[in-house]
């Protein structure tokens, strides 16, 4: 009997027909694009795509397609003259959170600023109280129902961080669900641990024996339960200074964790060369930059992730993306979604900000918002471009002129379907 499931789903085939384009479709190899590669894109007119166990097979024109030879295994999908296009590689995310913080948001409406709100008590320690009080269970359940939606939305790919627990039990409690939310839906995802977000209230003054917990307790639990692929933390004024972020990405290299870090949101300290001197594989949202912090990026492999829902939701100044482009530096686009500063996780608004704020054509923002993401995420070998071998993670468009379409009408839902590992995800 397991032979014959074995030899039936080995023959498991999907052919998506009638593609209006095919975009984005490119070489397995590429790892990611920056400078003037970034107005590279690959498509495909009048396009077919054959997808087996989950995997790209093959792909092209309609009229070099073979046809089907296997009716009984194969399933048929009518793109009905659509775009197609990768799902979006979302590489900075905090979506397990336990509750929405709309009264901080209309406190600033009233005008008082995100620092102010911060130290009013509310921000992340806000945040850090109700995920101490939450059941795990539900928890999961709400992180779950938050996914399947930006899934829906087209992410096919997420990193997601822990951070507002600030405490040993609550950080492992943040960090067990995004385990379990990796085991339990198709989506390629990644951890993060970021216990370095905020300073817990029975910490304040002493800062030095927080810090000493999140080396000494929080990472030794968390590498021998693999509950993290990374490292972060957050380097900004009242928060953590650089030295403590050299410290902890140090502390987090001993335990095999990359860094991903938070840093020049509000202020430069430093931050962008101690993570790239410390092997950062990102350093994320760079909305205040300085000379030195673009230098520090020579001859080195990490990526620069810029947030833009964070400053369209805050009223704070947009990361220079087009500099970096310039500088040759790559770059990629990621929601920041999160209870405080980016309330959506929606990838089509960041990539239409992309455009509409940051300047960047429709091939960069394509670029940025799929294969460079998917770098950003260490995944680029199987996800972010159209490639044989590469896992079906697809997005299929309503019928619409062309991909420049995509950023010029936005706010409207142009997905028709999603394809996950080969399958319509409902
Ligand atoms: O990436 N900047 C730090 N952390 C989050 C915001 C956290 C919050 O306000 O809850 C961010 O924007
Ligand atoms: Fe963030």
């Amino acid at each position: 009997m397991f032979w014959l499931n074995f030899v039936i789903l080995s023959y498991m085939k999907t052919v998506i027909k009638n593609i209006s384009q095919l975009v984005q479709c490119d070489d397995k190899k590429l790892r990611f694009r920056a400078g003037n590669d970034m107005n590279c894109l690959k498509t495909i007119d009048n396009a077919y795509i054959e997808i087996e166990n989950g995997k790209i097979s093959s792909f092209g024109n309609m009229d070099q397609w073979n046809g089907i030879t296997d009716w009984n295994s194969t399933t048929i999908i009518d793109a009905e003259e659509g775009l197609v296009l990768p799902t979006f590689c979302d590489s900075h995310t905090h979506l397990v959170f336990a509750e929405s913080r709309e009264s901080e948001f209309n406190d600033r409406i009233n005008g008082l600023s995100y620092q102010q709100i911060a130290k009013n008590g509310g921000g992340i320690l806000n945040s850090a109280k109700k995920i101490h009080q939450i059941d795990e269970e539900i928890l999961y359940k709400r992180s779950l129902k938050r996914l399947n939606k930006l899934i829906k939305l087209g992410t096919g790919a997420i990193e997601i961080k822990s951070g507002y627990g600030l405490s040993v039990e609550s950080e492992l409690k943040i960090l067990r669900v995004i385990k379990k939310l990796k085991e339990t839906t198709p989506i390629c995802i990644k951890s993060t641990f970021l216990g370095a977000h905020a300073v817990p209230e029975r910490y304040k003054g002493n800062k030095n024996e927080y810090i000493n917990l999140i080396i000494n307790e929080m990472l030794p639990k968390i590498a021998s339960n693999n509950l993290a692929d990374y490292i972060d933390i957050f380097c900004e004024e009242g928060y953590f200074t650089n030295e403590d972020t050299i410290k902890i990405l140090q502390a987090g290299k001993k335990y095999n964790l990359q860094g991903k870090t938070h840093v020049n949101q509000f202020n430069s300290l430093g931050g962008v060369k101690s993570s790239i001197d410390n092997d950062s594989l990102s350093v994320d949202h760079l909305e205040i930059m300085n000379d030195d912090d673009f230098l520090a990026f020579k001859g080195s492999k990490t990526i620069a992730t810029i947030l833009p829902s964070c400053s369209f939701f805050l009223g704070i100044p947009y990361s220079p993306a087009k500099e970096f482009i310039a500088r040759n530096i790559p770059i990629n686009l990621a929601s920041d979604y999160n209870p405080g500063s980016s309330p959506s996780g929606n990838m089509n608004l960041v990539a239409a900000l992309g455009s509409i704020k940051l300047k960047m054509n429709a091939e960069q923002v394509i670029n940025a918002t799929t294969l460079n993401g998917a770098y950003a995420m260490g995944i680029e070998n199987k996800l972010g471009t159209i490639s044989v071998g590469k896992m079906a993670n697809l997005i299929i468009t309503k019928p619409i002129p062309n991909y420049q379409y995509l950023h010029y009408s936005f706010g409207e839902n142009l997905i028709d379907k999603v394809i996950i590992a080969g399958e319509e995800y409902k």
